[in-house]
C-alpha cells in the first residue's frame, strides 16, 4: 500500500533541487480498510502545548483583513495588516474577489482526486528523490512518527515549472481548476507583496526585486481521512512554512487548523469562502523578526475527512534572503538573521521532519529557543 513508484529508483535529489522524502502507506487507503485501526507509527506520545477551550477560541480569533480595502489603499486596513502580521502571523481575508466557483471547483477537484481508486492515484506518486507529486514529504527516517494525511504538492507558477507528470490529468477538469485557482493566487500574492513591501518602507515593488521578480508558486493539497482517536494522532505536525507567505484554502464546515498563539493551541474557525494568509519564514527574515512565522498544525476528527489547499509563494531558488536593511536598526533592531541563498534554506528545511520551527535556527545568527 505505500506510495511508491515502480521506477523511482536514483538516490539523487530531483528534478527540483529541494530534496527528497521516504515512501510512506496512504492513510487514507489505512482508514478505507480500517477506520478503527490507529497504527502505532501515527502515535504522536507528546503532543505538546495546551488547547485553548472552545469559549476562549471564541474571543480570540485570527485577525480578518478586508482586501477590497487593502486594494485602494485604505490606510487603517495598512495598520491592521500591520499588527495582523507583528502580534499574530495569521490572518483571514475577506472580499478578497475570487470568485467563489472557482474556489468550490478548486475543492471539489481536490476531493475527486482524492477519490480516485488508489491504483489511479499512484500513478502520480513522487520519486523518492522527490517533493513533488503524490505522497508525504519531510519524511526522513524509517521510525519517525507519521502524520495522519495524504498529500498531492505540485509546482504552479511559473508556468514553466509545472511537471505535468505529476497532475493527474486524467481527471476531467483538474488541470483547468488548478490553473484558474493558482492564477488568482497569483493576482492575490502581488497584492499582498506590495502591502508587505510598504509596511516594511520599501516601495510597493521591493520585495519583489529582492525576492527575483515574480514570486514562485507552489500548491500542496491536503486531504485528512477520519480517524477513530483523534486525540493520539495528528493531521499534519507542528511546523512553521518555508515560504513568503501561504494562501490556505479549506473546507468552510470542519475545523482543523490550530495554530500557536502564546503558547497556546487556537483553532482557526473557517469563514466560509475566506482565504487564510500565513506569513512564512522568507518574510521573518526579511522583516529581521517583524512579521511572524508562526507554527501552526491540523488535527483530525472521527466525522468528517478534511481537506485543505495551502498556495505557498516563495522567491527565486537563486536569491538571496536576508532581512533588509530598513528593518534593521543597530541600537534598537540589531540584525537577527544572516543572508542565506532561498534554495539552501529550503533545502535544509526538507531534510529534516516537521518539528516546529527547529528549521529556522539555521538562518539565526545567534540560536534561540523559540522553537
Ligand atoms: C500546510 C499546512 C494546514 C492545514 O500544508 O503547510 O499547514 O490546515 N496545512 O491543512
Ligand atoms: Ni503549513
Amino acid at each position: 500500500m505505500e506510495v511508491r513508484v515502480e521506477n523511482g529508483g536514483s538516490c539523487e535529489v530531483g528534478k527540483s533541487g529541494w530534496g527528497q522524502s521516504l515512501p510512506v502507506p496512504s492513510i487514507q487507503e489505512i482508514v478505507r480498510s480500517d477506520f478503527q485501526s490507529v497504527p502505532q507509527r501515527y502515535i504522536h506520545e507528546n503532543k505538546g502545548g495546551p488547547i485553548i477551550s472552545e469559549d476562549l477560541a471564541d474571543s480570540l480569533e485570527i485577525p480578518v483583513i478586508d482586501f477590497s480595502f487593502l486594494a485602494k489603499g485604505d490606510e487603517d486596513e495598512v495598520q491592521k495588516l500591520h499588527l495582523a502580521c507583528k502580534d499574530w502571523g495569521f490572518f483571514q481575508v475577506i472580499n478578497h474577489g475570487v470568485k467563489e466557483e472557482i474556489l468550490e471547483k478548486m475543492k471539489a477537484a481536490v476531493a475527486a482526486f482524492f477519490e480516485l481508486p488508489f491504483q489511479e492515484k499512484k500513478k502520480y506518486a513522487k520519486a523518492e528523490n522527490e517533493i513533488e507529486g503524490y505522497g508525504q514529504n519531510f519524511v526522513v527516517s524509517e521510525h519517525q512518527k507519521l502524520d495522519w494525511s495524504d498529500m498531492i504538492f505540485l509546482f504552479t507558477f511559473p508556468s514553466q515549472n509545472r511537471n505535468f507528470k505529476f497532475w493527474p490529468l486524467s481527471l476531467p477538469g483538474f488541470k483547468e481548476a488548478l490553473e484558474e485557482y493558482s492564477r488568482e493566487m497569483q493576482k492575490l500574492a502581488e497584492e499582498l507583496q506590495a502591502n508587505f513591501s510598504v509596511l516594511m518602507g520599501l516601495k510597493r515593488d521591493g520585495l519583489k526585486r529582492l525576492q527575483g521578480g515574480e514570486l514562485k508558486q507552489g500548491i500542496r493539497m491536503n486531504y485528512y481521512p477520519i480517524c477513530s482517536r483523534p486525540d493520539l494522532v495528528l493531521g499534519i505536525s507542528p511546523h512553521s512554512d518555508g515560504t513568503s507567505f501561504t494562501l490556505l484554502l479549506q473546507d468552510d464546515d470542519v475545523t482543523g487548523l490550530q495554530i500557536k498563539h502564546n503558547e497556546a493551541w487556537v483553532p482557526v474557525k473557517p469563514i466560509p469562502n475566506s482565504l487564510i494568509v500565513n506569513i512564512g519564514d522568507a518574510t521573518e527574515i526579511q522583516s529581521n523578526g517583524m512579521y511572524k512565522s508562526i507554527e501552526h498544525r491540523a488535527v483530525t476528527n472521527e466525522k468528517k475527512p478534511r481537506i485543505s489547499i495551502a498556495t505557498f509563494m516563495f522567491p527565486d531558488d537563486e536569491q538571496e534572503i536576508g532581512p533588509v536593511e530598513t528593518m534593521i536598526d543597530d541600537q534598537n533592531r540589531p540584525k537577527l538573521y544572516r543572508n542565506i541563498k532561498y534554495v539552501d534554506y529550503v533545502r535544509e528545511k526538507f531534510s529534516r521532519k516537521m518539528e516546529g520551527k527547529a528549521h529556522t535556527q539555521f538562518a539565526k545568527l545567534r540560536a534561540t529557543s523559540d522553537h
